[in-house]
């Protein structure tokens, strides 16, 4: 069970709860949601499974992994990209971690409660992420947060935190969730949600979605390939595969039963973007009894989520510099976590003082979010299927799956083996390709 916790830990975070309903409301709902799970089944799966048999076949870091299994080679590429991704995702998760951390602090002491009109909230999100030193003080301590964990290492507290947390966060989304339901005019979020319309579906969607899968199962730059070398042989890799996609599956699909239900009960627009769970919940907690302590637990728990998912991130780009600069831990932490903080800055910025500084029409925070997300995590999770399937060979991941007596027999293997031969590989190339020309 550690493990599966420790894995789940990386995977529900951010992506889940603030990421997924924002662009679920961006991109038209249903027919977005229904690509984001072809997605995550077909492609993601398959490539976790394969992240995790590296990882333990080699107990390495990224670079480190494939540097074992085809020494010298550009293969050793899809590490260094692993690493840049890393550090590229935790720059502007840890500005979105940092937002989770004020709201944990506002809604103790009540302030995002306290609002009679459903417009409020939104309008009181927006002048906090415009407020410069607040949004940099919770980066700096989201960060330090992180920091202060990988320097001791990623073993031992986080699985047993884990234990609690992810149980506490389905429960309190189920309450939520009949909450938003009971909502008058919640049916229209219903329908918003869950009936595809395919006309709002272009290339570049396609991609959103498939960038979101590997985003939310934590897929693209090794950070399961990480996760997967603290592993003991005796432990199922194709079950804990299936437990780690079903429960981060089953989280952001609630998480969006909670948050469409009540946009459309509340009158409020789907495609705000960034700022839409924090504009959507308080008014649902403020609806319910005892929303004031319900609200406190549901940030707390968001929280640690966020920061859980902020050490794997973090535990990648210091576990290179270990293995393979042979730096002491604390040096690595502390160079990578500040660095990263600095990076950031800008991020933190960009729904403020730079909010109109814009490159490609984006913001530096959402350049960074697309360089990372649409284009480092889908060709990071390409490579490795076709380095899995077609250079190591599937019949090595075998080998290394059914140590200690576990089965990956018929049909499980040969599905494993065509999907992610020809079709991760087959179907990443052509969103990226679809992006260019729709
Ligand atoms: N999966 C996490 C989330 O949903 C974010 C995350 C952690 C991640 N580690 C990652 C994303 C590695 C991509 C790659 O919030």
């Amino acid at each position: 069970m550690g493990f599966i916790l420790a894995a789940s830990g990386s995977a529900v975070g951010l992506g889940n709860v603030w990421k997924f309903p924002y662009i679920v409301g961006e991109n038209g709902g249903g027919a977005f949601v229904l690509i984001y799970l072809v997605c995550i089944f077909v492609i993601g799966t398959p490539v976790m499974l394969a992240e995790f048999t590296l990882g333990r076949k080699t107990n390495r870091n990224p670079v480190g992994a494939f540097e074992q299994l085809r020494p010298k080679s550009p293969w050793i590429g899809i590490g260094y990209m692993g690493v840049l991704g890393g550090f590229l995702i935790l720059s502007f998760y840890g500005v979105v971690g940092g937002w989770t951390f004020a709201y944990v602090v506002k809604s103790i002491t009540g302030s995002v409660l306290a609002f009679p009109h459903s417009k409020e909230p939104g309008e009181f999100f927006a002048s906090f992420i415009g407020n410069s030193w607040e949004v940099l003080f919770y980066h700096a301590l989201f960060m330090g947060t992180c920091i202060a964990i990988v320097l001791r290492g990623v073993h031992g507290g986080i699985e047993k935190a884990c234990n609690i947390l992810m149980p506490t966060l389905v429960i309190i989304l189920v309450l939520l969730m009949i909450r938003s339901l009971t909502l008058d005019g919640a049916m229209e979020g219903v329908a918003f949600y869950l009936t595809p319309d395919f006309s709002k579906i272009t290339g570049s969607v396609v991609l959103i979605a498939l960038g979101h899968a590997f985003f939310s199962l934590s897929l693209g730059m090794g950070a399961m390939i990480t996760y997967g070398s603290y592993l003991s042989e005796k432990e199922n890799l194709a079950s804990s595969t299936a437990y780690v996609v079903m429960l981060d599956t089953l989280i952001a699909l609630l998480v969006g039963m909670v948050i469409f239900p009540a946009v459309f009960a509340m009158g409020l627009e789907p495609a705000e973007g960034p700022g839409l769970v924090f504009s959507v919940l308080p008014t649902v907690f403020a609806s319910i009894p005892l929303g004031h302590g319900v609200a406190v637990i549901f940030f707390v728990l968001l929280a640690i989520a966020a920061v859980t998912s902020g050490i794997s991130l973090l535990e990648v780009v210091v576990a290179y510099f270990i293995d393979q600069r042979g730096w002491q831990r604390k040096r690595a932490v502390l160079i990578a976590g500040l660095t990263t903080f600095a990076f950031g800055i800008p991020s933190g910025l960009s729904f403020g003082v730079m909010a109109d500084v814009k490159f490609l029409g984006m913001t530096f925070f959402d350049n960074i979010d697309s360089i990372a997300s649409h284009y480092l995590l889908p060709l990071g999770g390409m490579l490795t299927a076709i380095f899995v399937g077609w250079v190591w060979g599937t019949k090595n991941v075998h080998i290394e799956i059914e140590k200690h007596n576990n089965k990956f027999g018929f049909p499980w293997a040969q599905s494993w083996d065509f999907l992610i031969r020809y079709i991760t590989p087959v179907a990443v190339g052509i969103v990226f390709i679809a992006t260019v020309f729709y």
